[in-house]
């Protein structure tokens, strides 16, 4: 028997500080790339400088012919729907797991959210998105989570016999695939956040991809520069008249968070090979225990592994709350694993119940949302751990490996006399 668990006063198995994954990775590239930008240009209202070598790199890094840099991936999520023409009451139907910010840019356009439930890896069912459609859905949109590819051909499918647009929020997925192919280059247009930790990160930011020449003006007109617009919009287009001022909004990307980015994107690929072999040695031994679940991956997918999500399942381990399972883990040193409190379903937000205190002009009949309504992205929501795994420190993960184990193998004691 190993010793008594860290959070009883026994040794922890990890004593590396945190951050133990610290992402983005800062090097010294990163730091010449952002200071040489300071000097450079700290405002970039045209597509020239790092924002438009940033969007090239990023076409030709996903195939795709056009790439747009954002503020944040809540713009790039406004500007896509916008560009579909999204408006009044149309449906779009949503992961009900999903960031509010996959939905939330709808209820500015006056679209319509339609929460569908989560299948087992905990994204959009092509199946129940089957039984939701109606002849007023205009869009399906497919969240990756965690960095899961969602099942986007079945989706693909669905949304071309219904004649209806397919948007990827790819904004945990950068560098995922499904045999091969990006995600994000499945749908009509996709929209990325780069924000925080995410597998592409800036800090702050955003993109979106479409292969569709409308679709990029209309985007350019959500929220570019209107120089931009001048110099992109062909004289002879019916938009090119609103050029100077497009809609009025303001979702340009920093460029200090564009010359971050650019320096990131160019070791993604790399980096992310890193972080599967890792994720699948943990996954691995990770399977071996009771009262965890791994994401059982079909092989042509290639994850991003935002983080890798475990599934409590406390009946197998004496009712054990999943909180203490997670304030042991983090007790042994394990400090990468969570239970997220976001993203959490959309029905249990205030927002989807009551959207009118915030949002006044939504049509009547607008649905409201309640706890209860999604039992699958419920329960999904309330029993996922995240574990954020290194791309080049086996060793760590050799320890988180150690810390579950030794949770597990203890987990009697962490549970209070009946
Ligand atoms: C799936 C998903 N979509 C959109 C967003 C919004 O991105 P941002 O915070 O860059 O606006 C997030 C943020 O975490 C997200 O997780």
């Amino acid at each position: 028997m190993s010793s008594p668990l860290a959070i009883h006063g026994g040794p922890p198995v990890l004593r590396t500080m945190a951050p133990q994954v610290p992402w983005p990775p800062i090097d010294i590239n990163t730091a010449v790339a952002v200071t040489a930008q300071l000097y450079n240009a700290v405002s970039l209202p045209g597509r020239t400088g790092v924002v438009a070598e940033l969007e090239i790199r990023l076409a030709e890094f996903f195939g795709v012919r056009h790439a747009v840099v954002t503020s944040s991936g809540t713009a790039a999520l406004h500007s896509a729907y916008a560009a579909l023409g999204l408006a009044d009451g149309d449906e779009v139907i949503v992961p009900a797991y999903t960031s509010h910010a996959t939905a939330t840019p709808l209820l500015h356009l006056r679209a319509k959210p339609v929460l569908v439930d989560c299948d087992e890896l905990g994204n959009l069912d092509p199946e129940r998105v089957r039984a939701a459609i109606t002849p007023f859905t205009k869009a399906i949109v497919a969240t990756h989570m965690w960095g899961v590819p969602a099942r986007i051909e079945a989706l693909a499918d669905l949304a071309r016999q219904h004649g209806i647009a397919l948007v990827e929020d790819g904004s945990h997925a950068h560098g995922a695939a499904i045999g091969g192919q990006r995600i994000g280059t499945f749908g009509s247009i996709a929209a990325f956040s780069t924000g925080g930790s995410k597998p592409l990160s800036g800090g702050e930011g955003g993109f979106v991809l479409t292969d569709d020449d409308d679709l990029y003006y209309r985007v350019l007109l959500h929220g570019q520069d209107g120089s931009r617009c001048r110099s992109e919009i062909p004289i002879d287009h019916p938009l090119r008249r609103y050029a100077l001022t497009g809609t009025g909004l303001a979702h340009r990307m920093h460029p200090l968070a564009a010359a971050l980015t650019l320096g990131q994107l160019g070791e993604l690929d790399r980096r992310l090979g890193g972080r599967r072999q890792i994720a699948a040695r943990v996954i691995t031994e990770l399977r071996e225990l009771p009262g965890i679940s791994v994401p059982e991956v079909p092989g042509r997918y290639a994850p991003s592994w935002y983080a890798v999500p475990l599934l409590h399942r406390p009946e197998e381990l004496g009712g054990l709350p999943v909180d203490a399972l997670v304030a042991a883990l983090r007790a042994e040193g394990c400090l990468e694993v969570d239970h997220p409190r976001a993203p959490r379903p959309l029905n249990e937000h205030p927002l989807f119940d009551a959207p009118n205190r915030l949002f006044p002009n939504l049509p009547e009949g607008w649905p409201r949302y309640r706890p209860g309504q999604y039992p699958r992205a419920e329960r999904r929501h309330r029993n996922t751990l995240t574990l954020k795994v290194p791309h080049n420190d086996p060793e760590l993960a050799d320890g988180y490996i150690r810390a579950f184990r030794k949770v597990i193998t203890h987990h009697r004691t962490l549970i209070g006399p009946d």
